[in-house]
């Protein structure tokens, strides 16, 4: 991570990368605001964003690696913010109802087979989160070099009550192209291009809580207490949302317990921090967690709650 925190607006001001956006609250948007989603070595992004500087740009690519090499190239520009996270869960954590005008998202990897049809686009709630951030009368743009995904993304957000296909082109000219598309195209391969619009208001269930949490038990705990959660794991009923506790680094006062959570397959890694207190101990998220308080972290700091008093 420490790359990447050297990329951040507050490192490098020239850099367009937000780290961790602060737990829960959504992105700030200006009247025209768009975002492309998985961009990949950034080459559209940065091009895109020069072109329509009056335009709000944000990006969410779930590689580093990726982040960083758009972030390079994107020096100079005022009207891109670029987030290295999972669209899948945080596209409706990150923005409120009505206020992308437009999503962009090229040549996503079709995860082609049956294990891998949860990554895909048109699995699960992706079409409602699209449907609820969008604006109405706004516009998903999807591009993909494989038919028979594009199919099914136009079946399946076509038919999502707020969705409507506008058009469904092969090979249309574009104002922007990248390099792997002109290598498909000259292999002879189509791009096939899909635009949706948004044609009436829409909404989705938010799972992050924008406030912090902290619990006091009346025990003082001391390092054996917080060495028997090591490999302690916990999971809901509907298995959604899964944790897993690590290992635990002190100092006599403060212990810090290696945390990780999934929610949904959104993965966290944190410390929960517990410190000794005059009555008793004070359990919350470590200051250097930068998690999202999703339900599966909230999970986990009851669990070690409820074990640590008992
Ligand atoms: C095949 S690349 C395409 C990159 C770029 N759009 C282009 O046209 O060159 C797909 C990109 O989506 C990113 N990606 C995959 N799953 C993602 C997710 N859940 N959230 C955000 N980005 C994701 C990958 O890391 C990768 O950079």
């Amino acid at each position: 991570m420490d790359f990447l925190r050297a990329a951040t607006t507050e490192a490098r001001p020239q850099y367009k990368v937000i780290l961790y956006p602060e737990n829960g609250v959504a992105l700030s948007v200006k009247s025209h605001t768009e975002l492309e989603i998985g961009f990949g070595n950034g080459e559209f992004t940065v091009q895109y964003a020069r072109l329509h500087p009056d335009i709000l740009l944000y990006g969410l690519e779930i590689s580093q690696a990726c982040v960083l090499r758009c972030a390079r190239r994107s020096e100079g520009l005022d009207n891109l913010r670029i987030i290295n996270t999972d669209a899948r869960y945080m596209l409706k954590e990150l923005f409120a109802d009505e206020t992308l005008t437009r999503i962009i998202m090229q040549f996503p990897c079709p995860w082609s087979g049956s294990s891998n049809a949860h990554r895909r686009v048109t699995a699960k709630d992706f079409a409602g989160s699209l449907a609820a951030v969008l604006k109405v009368g706004g516009e998903f743009y999807f591009v993909s070099d494989d038919e028979e995904y594009s199919q099914e993304v136009k079946s399946v957000l076509g038919s999502h009550e707020a969705l409507e296909l506008v058009s469904f082109e092969i090979n249309p000219s574009r104002e922007i192209t990248t390099k792997y598309e002109r290598k498909w195209l000259e292999q002879g391969k189509n791009i096939h291009v899909l635009r949706f619009k948004k044609v009436k208001a829409f909404t989705i269930a938010r799972q992050v809580m924008d406030r912090g949490m902290h619990m006091k038990i009346d025990r003082k705990v001391n390092s054996q207490n917080i060495e028997s959660l090591k490999n302690v794991t916990g999971r809901n009923r509907d298995n959604k949302t899964f944790w897993k506790f690590g290992r635990c680094f002190t100092d006599g006062k403060t212990f810090l317990l290696e945390t990780l959570t999934s929610d949904d397959e959104f993965e966290q890694k944190f410390y929960i921090n517990i410190s000794l207190r005059d009555e008793g101990s004070l359990i919350r998220l470590d200051r250097t967690a930068n998690a999202f308080l999703t339900p599966a972290v909230r999970a986990s700091l009851e669990d070690v709650s409820q074990r640590l008093s008992s």
